[in-house]
């Protein structure tokens, strides 16, 4: 066993779960073998406990390390920001730096309220659109993390099921939420419309991710504009994965679409802890209302990461960049599908790429991240790409994909089981033993 293992082991006796995010749980990986933890990282290599180096092709930091781990000119103005004390009895001048440059950005919005973590800046959203509204339903599509609002869902019914993750209980949710939150299918206008002629006189929001894995149909996101506009109800863009991959800011500006809301995270800070609710005034002042307040929203290392982080982002025009390896990536995986004729399907927008293999894909997956780990790589079939990547980089983690597409090809061939040395990877939220 590998000391991450056995580290994770005593972590699930002293953690419920072992750890704090369910997208870093080994079993997602490769159960009884992923490094599990790390003790540094750099550009895009992650060192484990025993001193492995691994190119990181699984996600980096859940897509948060655009820039690529431990970036240079963001830690330099975050150990500044340390230096100077990141917590004071008056508030960081940095927050209404940081508040100019996403209205700068975001043209369409005139307020900005800070908190450190995506699901938590939902939920402000969610609050402030009801306070704005008076009113109570909430229609969404996607993921929007894990409090109560969104959980709630799932209080009489498996629908989240068909949103981005499934197995997920509403244990623990009080009862009296149940039918508040009301799930859509993307892309899907009748989903939606259903939805709206059902509840549309106490739709407070209507929240979405703009794009997941599927890019949006021509007039998708206008028509749900137009909807929340007629029936009331604030519009609101989940941007907390999209923003900052493909441009500048909320992918929604590339679709110039106009919310009412936008909530911003991960990639805008490089990882530290960092996000924004943005909106229009009329909205957004309601908030003044509404009790919504943090300790910890005021500390300064939020600030100074995103801005560093953007300052960097406009420097090296980074979203093409994210793209090109995005792309470059997708081509490299089709071409060593069609030349193995190892079947996948390829999704995702091009900073965020992933693919699925058509037959058995837990078993492939788990057999290829058992293999690339043997070859110096953390591989997921959904990864982010990141400035630190070049083409060398790419070059090599495609060179070793291909020779582990041949054996999985071989095994297949000869009707043999795929050598797999622990469990099959969970793809779904379950207790853990
Ligand atoms: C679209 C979206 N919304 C909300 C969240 C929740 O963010 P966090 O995990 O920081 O609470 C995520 C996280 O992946 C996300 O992708």
């Amino acid at each position: 066993m590998n000391k991450g293992q056995k580290l994770l082991k005593k972590a699930k006796k002293i953690i419920p779960g072992g750890n704090q995010l369910f997208s870093k749980r080994a079993e997602l990986f490769l159960p009884e073998l992923w490094p599990t933890y790390y003790k540094r990282a750099k550009g895009c290599e992650i060192w484990d406990m025993e001193n492995n180096k691994y190119f990181d092709f699984a996600g980096m930091g859940v897509t948060t390390a655009i820039l690529g781990y431990a970036d240079k000119d963001v830690n330099q103005a975050v150990t500044k920001a340390i230096n100077n004390a990141s917590m004071g009895t008056l508030n960081s001048y940095e927050e209404v730096d940081l508040a100019e440059e996403l209205l700068n950005i975001h043209k369409w919005a005139d307020q900005v309220k800070f908190a450190r973590t995506g699901g938590e800046a939902c939920s402000i959203a969610i609050r402030i659109a009801r306070a704005a509204t008076q009113k109570e339903k909430v229609l969404f599509c996607g993921y929007h993390g894990w409090h109560d609002w969104y959980l709630s869902t799932n209080i009489n019914s498996n629908s989240l099921d068909t949103q981005l993750l499934s197995g997920l209980k509403a244990k623990g949710i009080p009862r009296g939420l149940k039918n508040t939150a009301i799930p859509f299918e993307y892309n899907n206008l009748n989903s939606f419309k259903k939805k709206v002629n059902k509840y549309k006189n106490n739709i407070a929001a209507i929240m979405m991710e703009p794009v997941r894995s599927t890019l949006p149909k021509k007039g998708f996101l206008e028509f749900i504009q137009k909807t929340a506009k007629k029936i009331g109800a604030v519009f609101i863009i989940d941007e907390i994965t999209s923003g900052f991959r493909e441009n500048l800011g909320g992918i929604h500006l590339k679709y110039k679409i106009k919310p009412d809301m936008a909530v911003l995270s991960k990639a805008m800070s490089n990882g530290y802890p960092s996000s924004a609710i943005i909106g229009t005034r009329d909205v957004m002042d309601e908030a003044q209302d509404s009790f919504i307040s943090s300790c910890m929203w005021t500390e300064r290392i939020g600030f100074v990461s995103a801005l560093a982080t953007i300052k960097k982002f406009k420097r090296l025009s980074l979203q093409k960049k994210l793209i090109d390896h995005g792309q470059r990536i997708k081509k490299g995986w089709s071409q060593i599908s069609k030349s193995t004729d190892v079947d996948i399907s390829i999704a995702g927008i091009d900073p965020i790429p992933q693919f699925n293999f058509k037959k058995n894909h837990l078993e492939k997956s788990t057999y290829l991240n058992q293999e690339m780990l043997k070859r110096g790589y953390l591989t997921n079939t959904r990864l982010g790409t990141t400035y630190a990547y070049n083409s060398n980089i790419i070059n090599g983690y495609l060179d070793n994909l291909y020779e582990v597409f041949n054996q999985i090809k071989d095994f297949e061939k000869k009707n043999i089981k795929l050598p797999l040395k622990g469990k099959v990877r969970h793809e779904t939220f379950k207790r853990l033993v």
